[in-house]
């Protein structure tokens, strides 16, 4: 984090900035149960935050640029697909923050965007994250990690863990987390695609496929998080990843299923649909398979973009 603000307990004058980098996240093991009386699905899951990287800066505004009330700007990849008014969880961050630590939010967001938007890699969820420590550094706000947190699951079910980062294990909705200590590094070669499939659309496709006896709830962990604890090799890690909303994500975008067969021909050691999808990841041996992956991946086309990723980095509160 960069802090370009001074005083240890007035808030920052108008003009002062905090940025804070935000990584995405995957999830390893996505086992989604039954939905709950709230419309939720109870999970199991183990998030892994990964080496792509928002930037959130945040900044007071002052009276001469515009005083109280929230401004949102975006750049990067993606970024005139997505809100600037208060659908923006980003804002709703702000709002929270400044709710919680009884301030006018007079603060101007910006969000370099370098996660793949719309994805599966919780981008939204990750700025939210970033956004929340950010104004609370802003506005020097008094604040423990619960209600930190309490105010995170107040967004969405993944932005508790982004703010961790690293790797948990995570119950409930998603929102109760268990960190785990991970004994190695991964590499991945992420393939965004031009399709979308909203995260709800997903959820209830797979409910419909249930009713059709199709999947089941994939509820132990316990495979995958000692092998991350042991720091396995890749090639073990490939036999242990999981997602349950794999096939629903296939059935509502069936080109899934040839990025992912391109990919294993390509050489990966495993083809994984990042959350509820469209992105998807390709596991590799080491950084150098992954380069070698990837430009394979970008000659064959089929994909919007193909990036390198590492897992796992820690998250903007770790
Ligand atoms: O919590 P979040 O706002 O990110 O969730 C978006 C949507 O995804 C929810 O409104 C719900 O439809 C679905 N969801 C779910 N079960 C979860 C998490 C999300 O059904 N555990």
């Amino acid at each position: 984090m960069n802090e370009q603000s001074s005083g240890q307990t007035a808030p920052a004058a108008p003009g002062a900035a905090v940025s804070v980098d935000v990584p995405a996240k995957i999830n390893p093991h996505l086992g989604v149960g039954g939905a709950r009386a709230d419309g939720y699905h109870e999970l199991s899951t183990v998030y892994q935050a990964i080496s792509l990287y928002d930037t959130v800066t945040v900044e007071r505004r002052g009276e001469e640029g515009g005083g109280p009330g929230i401004e949102l700007t975006l750049s990067g990849e993606g970024a005139d697909l997505l809100p600037t008014g208060e659908d923006n969880l980003a804002v709703r961050a702000a709002k929270l923050m400044a709710l919680y630590a009884e301030v006018e939010p007079d603060v101007r967001i910006h969000l370099n965007k370098r996660i793949p938007v719309a994805g599966g890699l919780a981008g939204g969820s990750a700025d939210a994250a970033a956004t929340l420590v950010a104004c609370a550094r802003l506005w020097r706000v008094e604040i423990g990690d619960a209600e930190l947190r309490r105010l995170a699951a107040g967004l969405g079910s993944d932005v508790p863990f982004c703010l961790n980062g690293g790797t948990a294990v995570g119950s409930g909705r998603g929102e109760e987390l268990r960190q785990v200590e991970s004994g190695g590094t991964w590499h991945w070669v992420v393939a965004t695609t031009e399709t979308q499939i909203s995260t709800p659309e997903c959820y209830k496709e797979v409910d419909r496929l249930r009713e059709d006896g199709i999947g089941r709830f994939s509820a132990d962990v316990e495979p995958i998080v000692r092998a991350f604890e042991a720091g396995v090799g890749a090639d073990v890690l490939a036999h242990l990843l999981v997602n349950d909303m794999e096939a629903a994500a296939v059935s509502l975008r069936p080109q899934l299923a040839s990025l992912m067969h391109g990919g294993l021909e390509e050489g990966a050691l495993a083809a994984h649909v990042s959350g509820s999808g469209p992105t998807v990841l390709f596991l590799a041996s080491d950084v150098k398979h992954a380069v070698a992956l990837a430009r394979r991946l970008r000659m064959r086309g089929g994909a919007r973009s193909i990036h390198l990723a590492r897992g796992p980095v820690p998250g903007p509160a770790a």
